[in-house]
């Protein structure tokens, strides 16, 4: 399969600095998000599906990729069949936009569940995503990346493609660890200086300023990065699966509301063009 010159560049040039990739890619295309952590089970999926669905309501065109590639949760959390599409790609048995599952602005790529196929193959995945985003990044505005939990040099290399990374962190001291873990090592490895952080499950105010304010002053004096602080998500009492309802389909909700917030602060500082539709009444 032939790669995208700006992604095959990319890729030759994995040692110089972010700049220079950054000056390799085109000018028109999607805002390019990780959803990441270092931690497991922090809200990433959660975190990337309300995300991609709220910014596909306010007429954005949206693509969420599922990196998690042989534990795909976005189906499972949507309620839609699981399937083996992202294999039959890889494959060569399936178009890449006959992968694609779609709901109006709302595009996702799936990955697979226990396929032993894909467990034993020899290709490599992330070269596999960037070749996605390669064909992809000129027809959405924003792709989101829902990134499994690790810091492999895989899951690096696809952090560190993205234009923006969102490090989910929950009040955890092995969640604070490892979030600082990987913010270092794609600073060290890869140039990566700037992230965003979003904090998930928070309990109250002081809890939110405390672990805001100790992160973003290690990752500032020790190894110079900067923190922009997207703001908090409650934890929710709910159960999972009443929680999992009115995340994804009730509108009417504080915590649709936190999000949107979220989101609004997030779409005001990447510096792009949107796609206008619909934005006015949405918040
Ligand atoms: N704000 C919240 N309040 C309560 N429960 C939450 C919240 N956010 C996420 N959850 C729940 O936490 C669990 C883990 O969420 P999720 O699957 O999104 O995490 P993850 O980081 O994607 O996990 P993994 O690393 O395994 O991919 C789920 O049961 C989800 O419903
Ligand atoms: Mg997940």
């Amino acid at each position: 399969m032939v790669l995208e010159t700006d992604v095959q560049s990319w890729l030759i040039s994995q040692n110089s600095s972010y700049r220079d990739i950054k000056n390799k890619k085109p000018k028109r295309k999607a805002s390019t998000i990780a959803v990441t952590s270092g931690k497991g089970g922090v809200g990433k999926t959660t975190i990337s599906l309300k995300m991609s669905k709220v910014l596909s309501k306010m007429g954005y065109r949206v693509l969420l990729i599922d990196c998690d590639y042989n534990l795909s949760n976005t189906v499972v959390k949507l309620g839609i069949p699981v399937n083996n599409n992202f294999f039959k790609y890889i494959n060569k048995e399936k178009s890449l936009d006959d992968c694609i599952y779609k709901d109006g602005n709302f595009h996702l790529i799936s990955g697979c569940n226990g396929s032993l196929d894909l467990f034993n193959c020899s290709v490599k995945l992330e070269n596999s995503i960037l070749e996605i985003l390669g064909q992809k990044e000129s027809c959405y505005d924003y792709i989101l990346l829902d990134c499994p939990a690790g810091i492999s040099k895989e899951n690096l290399i696809i952090n560190a493609y993205c234009d923006y990374r969102i490090v989910v962190v929950v009040p955890d001291k092995s969640s604070i660890t490892d979030s600082y873990s990987l913010i270092k090592i794609l600073s060290l490895n890869h140039g990566i200086h700037s992230n965003h952080l979003l904090l998930n499950k928070i309990t109250s105010k002081k809890q939110y300023n405390k672990i805001v304010k100790s992160l973003g002053d290690t990752v500032q004096n020790f190894i110079d990065c900067r923190l922009n602080i997207l703001g908090g998500i409650p934890s929710e009492k709910n159960s999972t699966e009443l929680f999992e309802e009115i995340i994804f389909n009730t509108e009417k909700t504080k915590l649709h509301e936190k999000f949107c917030n979220v989101i609004k602060k997030f779409t005001d500082e990447a510096s792009r063009t949107p796609c206008d539709l619909g934005r006015q009444n949405f918040f």
